[in-house]
């Protein structure tokens, strides 16, 4: 496992994160499982919603560490807010108090390490989601703040009234699915992979220490599932087939050592539920693809270079 410090806090933190989206149809005993796979693997972090499930992600979890309280000094919990299903997106102190007050319940713990801002709410006031972080700092609820899917302009907006820096930003991102690399390689280019999408966010982050989170690393969309041996990315399971060979592993492993390759040290949040998948995910911590791998990756994927 690598392990990286993240800019402009005390936390030292497991490049492989374990997602907690998908434990949500899981039962308590499979999550103790699962969590205690991850810890022996070294990873120390678990990302939450408010959302997944429900609620019953983070319940479930939960459940499992009020079985293990000594867990809980070696874990860094991530949790996020504001997605209101059904409703959309809400950035009001009452949405993000009540929904980080209600977190915590389920998971049991009287602090996350870290809070995000889910996705971009339109109707956004920055003062009124600053007073928000500023009470659950005060109230020791939350040691950090981060945000999720959001662009540079609207991380510096919210940092113009924020006491607290923003210190991550979790964003989708595998071989497939690679809009924040794709726009920078195409510049100047006419096809739709050189337009920016994101105002540059992947640079941007490099430059202000924001750190990158990773999501759906091995996951194509929520239609087509997994890429991995899916017929659809035939020759990108050719060519992540014929890496894994040489180097001895599998092709999720591939897959995660190409995200992990970006000298960005991008932090990969793995989805997965079991823990031989996890031990793959992990295993690209072993592994430095050359620059050919990484952009004979790149282009199986069906993505345009000048
Ligand atoms: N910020 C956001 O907007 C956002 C959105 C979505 C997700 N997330 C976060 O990102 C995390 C990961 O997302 P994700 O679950 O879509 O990502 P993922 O890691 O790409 O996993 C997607 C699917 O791939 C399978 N898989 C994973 N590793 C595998 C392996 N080594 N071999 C074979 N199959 C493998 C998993 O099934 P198995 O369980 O069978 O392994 C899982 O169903 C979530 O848990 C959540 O914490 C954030």
């Amino acid at each position: 496992m690598n392990y990286l410090k993240l800019p402009n806090t005390d936390l030292e933190v497991s490049q492989i994160a374990l997602g907690c989206m998908r434990i949500a149809d899981k039962t308590v005993d499979e999550v103790e499982r699962l969590v205690q796979c991850a810890l022996d693997l070294g990873v120390n972090f678990f990302d939450h919603a408010d959302i997944y499930g429900g609620g019953r992600s983070e319940r479930l979890f939960g459940e499992a560490l009020a079985r293990h309280p000594e867990w809980r000094e070696r874990m860094v919990i991530q949790t996020k807010c504001a997605i209101v299903p059904g409703q959309r997106y809400d950035f009001s102190y009452d949405h993000i108090v009540d929904s980080v007050n209600q977190s915590l319940e389920r998971l049991h713990t009287d602090h996350v390490e870290i809070l995000l801002l889910h996705r971009p709410d339109a109707l956004c006031d920055p003062q009124e989601v600053a007073r928000a972080f500023d009470d659950l700092y005060e109230a020791g609820k939350v040691k950090y703040f981060g945000v999720s899917n959001h662009t540079p302009l609207q991380i510096l907006l919210l940092e113009k009234y924020l006491k607290h820096k923003i210190v991550i930003n979790q964003l989708q991102l595998s071989i497939v699915h690679s809009v924040i690399i794709d726009s920078g390689l195409n510049m100047n280019m006419t096809d739709a992979f050189a337009q920016d999408k994101d105002g540059g966010v992947l640079d941007w982050c490099r430059l202000n220490d924001v750190q990158i989170q990773a999501w759906s690393i091995v996951q194509a969309s929520w239609a087509d599932g997994t890429f991995l041996n899916n017929p659809k990315y035939g020759r990108l399971n050719e060519t992540l087939e014929r890496i894994a060979a040489r180097y001895g592993v599998s092709k999720a492993t591939i897959a995660t050592a190409w995200i992990l390759r970006h000298p960005a040290r991008i932090q990969a949040i793995a989805g997965t539920t079991s823990c031989d998948h996890l031990k793959e995910n992990i295993d690209a911590c072993r592994i430095e693809l050359t620059r050919q791998e990484w952009y004979d990756l790149y282009m199986a994927a069906e993505k345009p270079l000048p």
